[in-house]
């Protein structure tokens, strides 16, 4: 395929970390992965990759092994062109040991903060200079954060790392990382602005409050607000809509909107164009355009 532009190839490059080929997918107790099939895929055999974190009598807190398997995933998914949509979850609580009580919902409810005790800036900087929350953001595939319960600290930055959320009303997002005399690490102060804007994001980060599901949609924290029975397939059917689109397009749709983010906004503007045009020397361009004009059903070849 040709290219108009530098932006294009040069903007949407994979991040190197993610570059290592992993054929098969990777296993761990704290991270089961789950793969289904995408029904309306083309190339057919698409994949959504359903990922638990899965530590539940620790509210799936993030630990160095759930971020080593999370990465670990990161860099499969990538190398692995039948995978066309990742969601992210939390494991559900556990039935309680008679006598005790059970424990709360939770998508992510933050790093591991037993991991932080006695650290010094020279240990921790490493560990977030290749940190989980970029391998996140850096998948050029679609990704879901699928939500029910906390998801707090470096669990809301997981979310916010992610394409879309869908929650339910009794999740509970927030950043209270300032009442352990710390601020968000992952990414949260800069992707809560670009998200919510200044004001929501400022008292967010100072007051550590949280934020329940209901209030996170209407602010647009959430895509979409469900019922706990419903959230598995109204993620399921949202992945599958965007399973059944061009596995290039996607990727591309992903940059532009990205360069959002990265651009003043003419700079942006220009990075569209440039992205839209590159797209016309693409076969699946050509096989949509033709497909709606002969009324018949797109089969893309992912090229
Ligand atoms: N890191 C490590 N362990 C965590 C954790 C975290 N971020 N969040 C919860 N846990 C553990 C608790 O220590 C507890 O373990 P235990 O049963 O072995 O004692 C277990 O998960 C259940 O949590 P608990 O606090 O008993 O549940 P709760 O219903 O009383 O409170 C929360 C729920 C989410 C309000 C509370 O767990 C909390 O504030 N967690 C920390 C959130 C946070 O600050 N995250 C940002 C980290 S950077």
């Amino acid at each position: 395929m040709k290219s108009t532009s530098d932006f294009h190839y040069h903007s949407i490059e994979k991040d190197w970390r993610l570059r290592r080929h992993m054929s098969t997918t990777p296993e761990s107790t704290v991270l089961k992965i789950e793969n289904v099939p995408a029904e309306d895929s083309s190339p057919a055999g698409g994949l959504i990759s359903i990922w638990t974190v899965n530590r539940p009598n620790k509210l799936n807190a993030l630990n160095a092994e759930v971020n080593t398997a999370i990465k670990s995933a990161c860099a499969w998914a990538e190398s692995n062109d039948d995978v066309r949509v990742v969601v992210i979850t939390g494991a559900a609580p556990e039935t309680p040991p008679e006598g005790k009580r059970a424990k709360p919902n939770s998508f992510v409810a933050g790093a591991d903060i037993s991991e932080f005790q006695g650290m010094s800036s020279v240990e921790i900087r490493p560990i977030f200079d290749d940190n989980v929350w970029e391998y996140v953001w850096n998948l050029s595939k679609p990704t879901i954060a699928m939500v029910d319960g906390f998801a707090l600290g470096g669990g809301s930055e997981i979310a916010l790392s992610c394409d879309l959320r869908i929650a339910t009303a009794r999740s509970n997002f927030g950043t209270p990382e300032i009442n352990l005399g710390l601020i968000p690490g992952g990414g949260g102060t800069q992707r809560l602005c670009r998200l919510l804007g200044y004001g929501r994001a400022m008292e967010m980060v100072m007051s550590g409050e949280m934020v329940n599901g209901e209030e996170a949609h209407r602010i647009g924290l959430v895509n979409h607000l469900v019922e706990p029975e419903a959230l598995r397939s109204k993620t399921m059917e949202i992945a599958q809509g965007l399973a059944s689109k061009s596995p290039h397009t996607i990727r591309i749709a992903k940059a532009a909107v990205r360069a959002a983010l990265e651009n003043p906004f003419s700079a942006g503007i220009l990075a569209e164009r440039d992205l839209f045009c590159a797209l016309f020397d693409t076969e699946d361009m050509a096989i949509g355009v033709k497909a709606f004009l002969n009324r018949e059903k797109a089969e893309w070849t992912g090229a």
